[in-house]
Protein backbone atom coordinates (compact mmCIF):
# COMPACT_ATOMS: atom_id res chain seq x y z
CA UNK A 1 0.00 0.00 0.00
CA UNK A 2 0.94 3.43 -0.74
CA UNK A 3 0.99 6.37 1.39
CA UNK A 4 1.03 9.81 -0.03
CA UNK A 5 1.23 13.27 1.70
CA UNK A 6 2.31 16.84 1.52
CA UNK A 7 5.04 15.68 4.55
CA UNK A 8 4.01 13.53 8.08
CA UNK A 9 0.98 14.50 8.15
CA UNK A 10 -0.32 11.25 6.39
CA UNK A 11 0.82 9.41 9.29
CA UNK A 12 -2.50 10.86 10.78
CA UNK A 13 -4.23 8.27 8.47
CA UNK A 14 -1.23 5.46 8.56
CA UNK A 15 -1.81 5.43 12.58
CA UNK A 16 -5.67 4.72 11.76
CA UNK A 17 -4.98 2.12 9.10
CA UNK A 18 -2.39 0.14 11.40
CA UNK A 19 -4.88 0.01 14.29
CA UNK A 20 -7.05 -2.53 11.56
CA UNK A 21 -4.74 -3.58 9.35
CA UNK A 22 -1.22 -4.35 10.77
CA UNK A 23 0.13 -6.98 8.16
CA UNK A 24 -0.17 -4.54 5.21
CA UNK A 25 3.32 -3.62 3.77
CA UNK A 26 3.05 0.33 3.15
CA UNK A 27 5.06 2.62 1.45
CA UNK A 28 4.90 5.85 2.63
CA UNK A 29 5.95 8.98 0.21
CA UNK A 30 5.88 12.46 2.24
CA UNK A 31 6.60 15.58 -0.39
CA UNK A 32 8.12 17.80 2.29
CA UNK A 33 10.57 19.29 -0.30
CA UNK A 34 7.24 21.22 -1.98
CA UNK A 35 4.63 21.32 1.31
CA UNK A 36 2.29 23.48 1.89
CA UNK A 37 0.62 22.09 -0.95
CA UNK A 38 -2.52 23.94 0.68
CA UNK A 39 -0.64 27.06 -0.96
CA UNK A 40 -0.28 25.81 -4.41
CA UNK A 41 -1.94 26.41 -7.53
CA UNK A 42 -3.81 23.14 -9.24
CA UNK A 43 -1.26 22.63 -11.96
CA UNK A 44 1.75 22.19 -9.51
CA UNK A 45 -0.15 19.57 -7.10
CA UNK A 46 -0.92 17.77 -10.34
CA UNK A 47 2.73 17.82 -10.90
CA UNK A 48 3.75 16.76 -7.71
CA UNK A 49 0.97 14.34 -7.75
CA UNK A 50 2.30 12.27 -10.60
CA UNK A 51 5.55 12.71 -9.53
CA UNK A 52 4.65 11.15 -6.09
CA UNK A 53 2.13 8.19 -8.08
CA UNK A 54 5.48 7.40 -10.48
CA UNK A 55 7.51 6.81 -8.06
CA UNK A 56 4.72 4.26 -6.25
CA UNK A 57 4.55 2.86 -9.53
CA UNK A 58 8.03 1.85 -9.44
CA UNK A 59 7.29 0.73 -6.10
CA UNK A 60 5.10 -1.69 -7.55
CA UNK A 61 1.70 -0.94 -4.58
CA UNK A 62 -1.52 -2.10 -4.65
CA UNK A 63 -3.39 0.67 -4.07
CA UNK A 64 -2.28 4.84 -3.16
CA UNK A 65 -4.20 5.92 -0.27
CA UNK A 66 -4.13 10.14 -0.93
CA UNK A 67 -3.93 10.92 2.96
CA UNK A 68 -3.86 14.38 1.92
CA UNK A 69 -7.01 16.45 1.63
CA UNK A 70 -5.38 18.86 -0.88
CA UNK A 71 -4.68 16.58 -3.34
CA UNK A 72 -8.03 14.52 -2.99
CA UNK A 73 -9.96 17.98 -3.63
CA UNK A 74 -7.81 18.81 -6.49
CA UNK A 75 -6.08 16.40 -8.16
CA UNK A 76 -7.85 13.12 -8.22
CA UNK A 77 -10.60 14.09 -10.68
CA UNK A 78 -7.75 14.93 -12.94
CA UNK A 79 -5.56 11.75 -12.51
CA UNK A 80 -7.62 8.69 -11.27
CA UNK A 81 -7.85 6.15 -14.29
CA UNK A 82 -4.07 7.37 -15.09
CA UNK A 83 -2.87 4.34 -13.11
CA UNK A 84 -2.76 0.84 -12.54
CA UNK A 85 -3.07 0.83 -9.20
CA UNK A 86 -6.33 1.38 -6.79
CA UNK A 87 -6.27 5.34 -5.95
CA UNK A 88 -7.92 5.76 -2.60
CA UNK A 89 -8.95 9.66 -1.93
CA UNK A 90 -9.72 10.80 1.63
CA UNK A 91 -12.36 13.20 0.93
CA UNK A 92 -14.44 11.39 -1.40
CA UNK A 93 -14.44 8.45 0.49
CA UNK A 94 -15.25 10.14 3.55
CA UNK A 95 -18.17 12.83 3.11
CA UNK A 96 -21.18 10.00 2.95
CA UNK A 97 -20.11 9.14 6.66
CA UNK A 98 -19.84 12.45 7.48
CA UNK A 99 -23.14 13.31 5.88
CA UNK A 100 -24.89 10.78 7.59
CA UNK A 101 -23.53 12.14 10.88
CA UNK A 102 -26.68 12.09 13.10
CA UNK A 103 -25.49 16.16 13.57
CA UNK A 104 -27.09 19.36 11.93
CA UNK A 105 -24.11 21.71 11.82
CA UNK A 106 -20.41 20.66 10.58
CA UNK A 107 -17.23 22.63 10.87
CA UNK A 108 -14.27 21.84 8.93
CA UNK A 109 -10.72 23.15 9.04
CA UNK A 110 -8.67 22.80 6.13
CA UNK A 111 -6.09 24.21 3.91
CA UNK A 112 -6.76 27.23 1.68
CA UNK A 113 -6.74 24.81 -1.72
CA UNK A 114 -9.13 22.15 0.07
CA UNK A 115 -11.69 25.57 1.68
CA UNK A 116 -11.68 27.16 -2.12
CA UNK A 117 -12.59 23.78 -3.32
CA UNK A 118 -15.68 23.14 -1.00
CA UNK A 119 -15.05 19.64 -1.69
CA UNK A 120 -15.95 18.81 2.05
CA UNK A 121 -19.05 21.48 1.31
CA UNK A 122 -20.24 19.89 -2.02
CA UNK A 123 -19.44 16.11 -0.85
CA UNK A 124 -22.27 16.43 2.32
CA UNK A 125 -24.48 18.37 0.58
CA UNK A 126 -24.65 16.43 -1.87
CA UNK A 127 -26.30 13.81 0.52
CA UNK A 128 -27.56 15.80 3.49
CA UNK A 129 -28.09 19.14 1.70
CA UNK A 130 -30.35 20.59 5.25
CA UNK A 131 -26.63 19.82 7.25
CA UNK A 132 -24.66 23.20 7.73
CA UNK A 133 -21.24 23.23 6.58
CA UNK A 134 -18.70 26.09 7.33
CA UNK A 135 -15.27 25.92 6.20
CA UNK A 136 -12.24 27.69 7.63
CA UNK A 137 -8.69 27.19 6.32
CA UNK A 138 -5.61 27.48 8.96
CA UNK A 139 -2.52 28.45 6.69
CA UNK A 140 -0.24 28.84 9.73
CA UNK A 141 -0.81 24.68 10.62
CA UNK A 142 0.86 22.91 9.07
CA UNK A 143 3.58 24.79 8.86
CA UNK A 144 3.62 24.41 12.85
CA UNK A 145 3.13 20.75 12.43
CA UNK A 146 6.04 20.33 10.46
CA UNK A 147 8.70 22.64 12.33
CA UNK A 148 6.99 20.90 15.59
CA UNK A 149 6.22 24.11 17.20
CA UNK A 150 3.04 23.28 18.66
CA UNK A 151 3.45 24.47 21.94
CA UNK A 152 4.94 27.74 21.57
CA UNK A 153 2.89 30.76 22.74
CA UNK A 154 2.54 32.25 18.95
CA UNK A 155 1.27 28.86 18.03
CA UNK A 156 -1.25 28.59 20.70
CA UNK A 157 -2.73 31.82 19.69
CA UNK A 158 -2.60 30.87 15.95
CA UNK A 159 -4.97 27.51 16.79
CA UNK A 160 -6.91 29.54 19.27
CA UNK A 161 -7.59 31.83 16.84
CA UNK A 162 -8.85 29.96 13.92
CA UNK A 163 -10.73 28.03 16.59
CA UNK A 164 -12.87 30.94 18.10
CA UNK A 165 -13.57 32.44 14.41
CA UNK A 166 -15.35 28.29 14.13
CA UNK A 167 -16.92 28.34 17.77
CA UNK A 168 -19.04 31.19 16.54
CA UNK A 169 -20.88 29.29 14.29
CA UNK A 170 -21.67 26.51 17.36
CA UNK A 171 -21.13 23.45 14.58
CA UNK A 172 -21.99 19.97 16.46
CA UNK A 173 -18.51 18.46 15.26
CA UNK A 174 -15.43 20.11 13.53
CA UNK A 175 -13.55 18.15 11.15
CA UNK A 176 -9.67 17.96 11.22
CA UNK A 177 -9.78 18.09 7.19
CA UNK A 178 -6.06 18.19 6.79
CA UNK A 179 -3.75 15.43 8.11
CA UNK A 180 -1.34 17.95 9.52
CA UNK A 181 -4.13 19.27 12.11
CA UNK A 182 -4.87 15.94 14.24
CA UNK A 183 -1.36 16.66 15.52
CA UNK A 184 -2.74 19.04 16.90
CA UNK A 185 -5.66 17.75 18.98
CA UNK A 186 -3.87 18.45 22.58
CA UNK A 187 -3.60 22.02 21.84
CA UNK A 188 -6.95 22.66 20.21
CA UNK A 189 -8.21 20.80 23.36
CA UNK A 190 -6.78 23.15 25.39
CA UNK A 191 -9.54 25.60 24.00
CA UNK A 192 -12.71 23.04 23.05
CA UNK A 193 -13.85 19.39 24.48
CA UNK A 194 -11.68 17.13 22.64
CA UNK A 195 -14.93 14.95 21.44
CA UNK A 196 -15.86 17.90 19.63
CA UNK A 197 -13.24 16.84 16.83
CA UNK A 198 -13.46 14.58 14.01
CA UNK A 199 -10.24 12.81 12.38
CA UNK A 200 -11.64 11.60 8.97
CA UNK A 201 -8.89 9.07 9.17
CA UNK A 202 -11.27 6.90 11.24
CA UNK A 203 -13.82 6.55 8.95
CA UNK A 204 -11.37 6.64 5.84
CA UNK A 205 -9.60 3.52 7.21
CA UNK A 206 -12.64 1.51 7.42
CA UNK A 207 -13.85 2.68 3.82
CA UNK A 208 -10.59 1.25 2.39
CA UNK A 209 -10.52 -1.74 4.42
CA UNK A 210 -14.30 -2.47 3.17
CA UNK A 211 -12.82 -1.53 -0.50
CA UNK A 212 -9.72 -4.17 -0.24
CA UNK A 213 -11.82 -6.76 0.80
CA UNK A 214 -14.50 -6.43 -1.87
CA UNK A 215 -11.87 -6.32 -4.12
CA UNK A 216 -10.59 -9.56 -2.94
CA UNK A 217 -6.90 -7.66 -2.64
CA UNK A 218 -6.92 -7.13 1.43
CA UNK A 219 -4.32 -8.66 3.65
CA UNK A 220 -5.87 -9.22 7.23
CA UNK A 221 -2.89 -11.21 8.27
CA UNK A 222 -1.98 -10.41 12.24
CA UNK A 223 1.17 -10.67 11.05
CA UNK A 224 3.51 -7.33 11.27
CA UNK A 225 3.59 -5.71 7.70
CA UNK A 226 7.12 -3.87 6.27
CA UNK A 227 7.30 0.01 6.01
CA UNK A 228 9.61 2.24 4.79
CA UNK A 229 9.25 5.92 4.34
CA UNK A 230 10.64 8.41 1.88
CA UNK A 231 10.44 12.19 2.27
CA UNK A 232 11.67 14.79 -0.80
CA UNK A 233 13.47 16.69 2.16
CA UNK A 234 15.90 15.27 4.62
CA UNK A 235 15.22 11.86 7.13
CA UNK A 236 15.90 13.66 9.88
CA UNK A 237 13.54 16.09 9.80
CA UNK A 238 10.97 13.89 8.59
CA UNK A 239 11.84 11.66 11.66
CA UNK A 240 11.60 14.78 14.45
CA UNK A 241 8.59 16.27 13.24
CA UNK A 242 6.30 12.84 12.57
CA UNK A 243 7.67 11.08 16.08
CA UNK A 244 5.15 13.38 18.17
CA UNK A 245 2.25 11.63 16.66
CA UNK A 246 4.03 8.16 15.03
CA UNK A 247 6.56 5.70 16.52
CA UNK A 248 9.64 5.90 14.12
CA UNK A 249 11.85 5.40 16.62
CA UNK A 250 13.38 1.86 14.20
CA UNK A 251 11.76 3.15 11.18
CA UNK A 252 13.77 3.18 8.04
CA UNK A 253 13.31 6.50 6.71
CA UNK A 254 14.93 7.76 3.49
CA UNK A 255 15.37 10.80 1.32
CA UNK A 256 14.63 10.56 -2.35
N1 LIG B 1 -1.67 17.51 4.78
C1 LIG B 1 -2.26 17.93 3.58
C2 LIG B 1 -3.77 17.89 3.65
O1 LIG B 1 -4.29 16.95 4.19
C3 LIG B 1 -1.73 19.22 3.00
C4 LIG B 1 -1.03 20.12 3.93
C5 LIG B 1 -0.15 21.11 3.18
O2 LIG B 1 0.94 20.69 2.75
O3 LIG B 1 -0.56 22.26 3.00
O4 LIG B 1 -4.45 18.74 3.15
Amino acid sequence: MGFFDSGVGGLTVLKEFRKILPGEDCVYFGDTKNMPYGEKSKEQLIEYSKAAFEFFESKNVKAVVMACNTTSATVYDVLKDEYSFKLYPIIQSVTKILAELPVSSLGVFATQATVNSHAYLHGIEHISSHKKVFEISCPDWVRIVESHDENSPESLNKIKEKLSVMLKFKPDKIVLGCTHYPFLLDQLSKFADRELFINPAEFFVEFIQEDLRNAGMLNDTDAVGQEIFYTSASAEHFRKAGEIFYNLSNARIESV
